[in-house]
């Protein structure tokens, strides 16, 4: 349960029709086993992000960054949506115009049934050729050899987003204009740390939406957001679902 309990404005925008942009982070998946980044045990308290996670790290080794990757892949492929992912999907299945934007590389959201989201930092599931360019799905796990090459001999990368690395502008437009629209903003799972995805909730506040965050403790965006419900994401969001009336299984 929440420690504040929702507003009755959350709860009405909620059962209305209005737009709404969800942006989610790694706490979104920490209920289905998987580590976040930031946080005590997180991914980035063993590892030098600038070892594993440049393109700099890339050209010098390869097969390391890859081993990262393959056993974030490996964690993934063991994991199962959890209730937070549900709730986001459910809602988005209530019809009315709606946008996900995650920063998150798992492929949760989509096994959840999410349809309309964007990705903010790329995907796992993806191999880029930084040599011919060509972009293809590859759900090996493990993968072998590594680092995996292409058919044209090329080394092969993981489709995401690195340090130093523009967002793919699409995903990123698509969510810039969302949080212009969007009446209501759910903030889910994220340190807020992390530019220039933090700045979409500050798009989402200055044209008016109602701003909720979601996350069990405070970040940068708590003194500005409309309202913070503190706790889990795999309970707030179903919670709320229920007092608006939206039935979680209307999901795929
Ligand atoms: P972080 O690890 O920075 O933050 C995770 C957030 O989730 C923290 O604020 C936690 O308090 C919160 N959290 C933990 N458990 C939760 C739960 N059960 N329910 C809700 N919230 C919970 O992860 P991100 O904000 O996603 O980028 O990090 C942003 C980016 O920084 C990542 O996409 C990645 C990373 O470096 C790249 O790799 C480019």
């Amino acid at each position: 349960m929440p420690s504040t309990p929702p507003s009755p404005r959350l709860i009405d925008l909620l059962r209305g029709r209005d737009p709404v942009l969800v942006l989610t982070g790694a706490g979104v998946s920490r209920e289905s086993g998987i580590a976040t980044f930031r946080d005590a045990g997180g991914l980035w308290e063993g590892v030098d992000p600038a070892e594993v996670a440049t393109p700099e790290a890339f050209q010098r080794d390869p097969a390391r960054v890859w081993r990262f990757y393959d056993a974030r892949r490996a964690q993934a492929a063991d994991a199962e949506p959890n209730a937070a992912h549900r709730a986001i999907a459910a809602i988005e299945a209530t019809g009315r115009p709606f946008l996900l934007a995650t920063q998150n590389v798992d492929g949760l959201h989509e096994r959840a049934g999410q349809r309309g989201m964007v990705r903010l930092h790329g995907t796992l599931w993806k191999v880029r050729c930084t040599t011919c360019g060509l972009v293809t799905e590859d759900r090996r796990v493990p993968l072998v050899p590594l680092p995996p090459l292409c058919a044209c001999g090329g080394l092969l990368r993981p489709e995401v987003v690195w340090f130093g690395e523009v967002l793919p502008m699409d995903a990123f437009g698509r969510a810039e204009r969302a949080a212009r629209e969007a009446r209501l903003c759910l903030v889910v799972g994220t340190s807020s740390l992390v530019e220039p995805a933090a700045g979409i909730p500050r798009t989402a506040l200055e044209a008016g939406a109602h701003v909720v965050e979601i996350n069990p403790e405070r970040t940068p965006l708590s003194p500005f957001a409309s309202e913070c419900l503190t706790g889990p994401a795999g309970e707030i969001l179903p919670e709320l679902l229920l007092r608006a009336g939206i039935p979680m299984e209307t999901a795929a």
